[in-house]
């Protein structure tokens, strides 16, 4: 038995009872004065007053004593993110901001086809330890879960190039990284057919390898004008489905549609959703397709902001992610983010830590983890504070003290 019961923390938030959906508001929180945490192999065994759990748990149990005031939650789970990438593109940024168009970038070299340049160029090994590096600065931010994309390979050996580097880099680090294929990401310049053409080549080629080798779970696909049409991806995600993938869409980034479709085949998840009105709204809020803001993106092409007051105010479940990727969302920080979002959206505490918690979790068919409650994952930040407000408040400044994976300390 390897047990432990850590604290006393100033404040303990366990995430306890708050609905899968719709909106929250701070005094729905369960927060714990004293708290105590006790870890039994790495699951939580019971959370509440510390000195009660210590008199509980007698003398066979290690006692670890937080000295100074401290707050506790459960760590974060980014749950969209390309950090398998090569390359970078600093001059896409230059140029956008210089008020060139989309075109006019791609003409000059840039866009996604750039970064599947350099995505190519880069050895499995390479790309394992950029995909590690990455990670470390997300761990550092108190994430101990995150989802990683392929999609800058785009043909069956880059894609399964990446997802294996991704399998490599998990088995490595201390953190869970959640893979999904996003093939679809858009038509290769190189492919000479059709988008449904390149769609059916990937599904029948690609498709039972990522099932053999276990690479991934989740088949993603990028709808917008610029990548797939609805009606492109019909055969693409009915055969993933078939072959017991989950779905996920990159869904109303710049027009609509891709809602509907992550709603029609019972996605876990719609990302983007900047472009969504109130029918896209409506559609997402009636489902239990979990709705992914994600505001790194829209700072990074300087767009609107995810409607995600409305979607909540709607009964829609909300999470947040970085979207770490190096076009549209380079700067890779859930709760600096998090916390612009939340001045933008008028977002309350418990939204925002629901939205990269269980929230998130939920978004990748995970529900081990994200609540610091009896039988769930022992994952959870430790912060140099006396109030949980601060996490939000400091917009990204505050950072964790600790983090810990399993019940592990994985950084202190
Ligand atoms: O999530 N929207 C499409 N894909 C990425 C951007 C990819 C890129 O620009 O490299 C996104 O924003
Ligand atoms: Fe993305």
């Amino acid at each position: 038995m390897n047990e432990v019961l850590i604290g006393p923390f100033r404040q303990l938030l366990t995430m306890r009872d708050l609905p899968l959906k719709g909106a929250l508001n701070d005094s729905q929180l369960e927060v714990i004065e004293q708290g105590g945490l006790w870890i039994e192999n790495g699951k939580v065994k019971a959370v509440g007053d510390f000195e009660t759990l210590r008199s509980q748990a007698g003398d066979a149990v290690e006692v670890e004593l937080i000295a100074r005031d401290k707050v506790c939650l459960p760590s974060f789970v980014d749950c969209h993110t390309h950090i398998a990438f090569g390359g970078n593109r600093a001059n896409d940024f230059a140029m956008r901001n210089a008020g060139s168009s989309y075109l006019e970038i791609a003409q000059a070299g840039g866009g996604i086809w750039s970064t599947v340049k350099h995505t190519r160029e880069a050895t499995q090994e390479e790309l394992k330890e950029l995909t590690k590096r990455r990670a470390a600065c997300l761990l550092a931010q108190g994430i101990t879960t995150v989802e990683v994309k392929s999609g800058y390979g785009l043909n069956k050996e880059e894609e399964l190039k990446t997802l294996r580097a991704v399998k490599q880099a998990n088995a490595e680090l201390e953190m869970d990284l959640v893979p999904t294929c996003l093939a679809a990401h858009m038509k290769p310049k190189d492919f000479e057919g059709t988008a449904k053409e390149y769609l059916a080549l990937m599904a029948a080629d690609l498709f039972p390898v990522l099932k053999e080798e276990k690479l991934t779970e989740r088949i993603d696909a990028f709808i917008e004008q610029t990548a797939f049409s609805a009606e492109d991806i019909q055969d693409y995600f009915k055969k993933a489905k078939e072959l017991g993938f989950k779905i996920t869409v990159h869904a109303d980034q710049f027009s609509t549609s891709g809602s509907a479709v992550a709603v029609a085949f019972d996605a876990v998840s719609a990302d983007h959703l900047e472009a969504s009105t109130d029918a896209e709204i409506a559609l997402l809020a009636d489902s239990d397709v979990v709705a992914v803001a994600l505001p790194a993106a829209s700072l990074g092409i300087g767009c609107a902001f995810t409607p995600a007051r409305r979607l909540l105010d709607a009964g829609a479940s909300l999470a947040i992610a970085t979207d770490w990727n190096p076009g549209s969302a380079p700067m890779g920080q859930l709760i600096a983010s998090a916390g612009i979002l939340a001045t933008m959206e008028k977002l309350s505490n418990a939204e925002v830590l629901a939205a990269v918690t269980f929230r998130a979790a939920q978004a990748l068919n995970l529900s081990d983890r994200g609540r610091l409650v009896e039988g769930q994952l022992a994952d959870f930040v430790l912060y140099d504070t006396n109030n949980y407000q601060n996490i939000t408040y400091l917009q990204g400044a505050l950072q964790p003290s600790a983090v810990w994976k399993n019940g592990i300390a994985v950084r202190s």
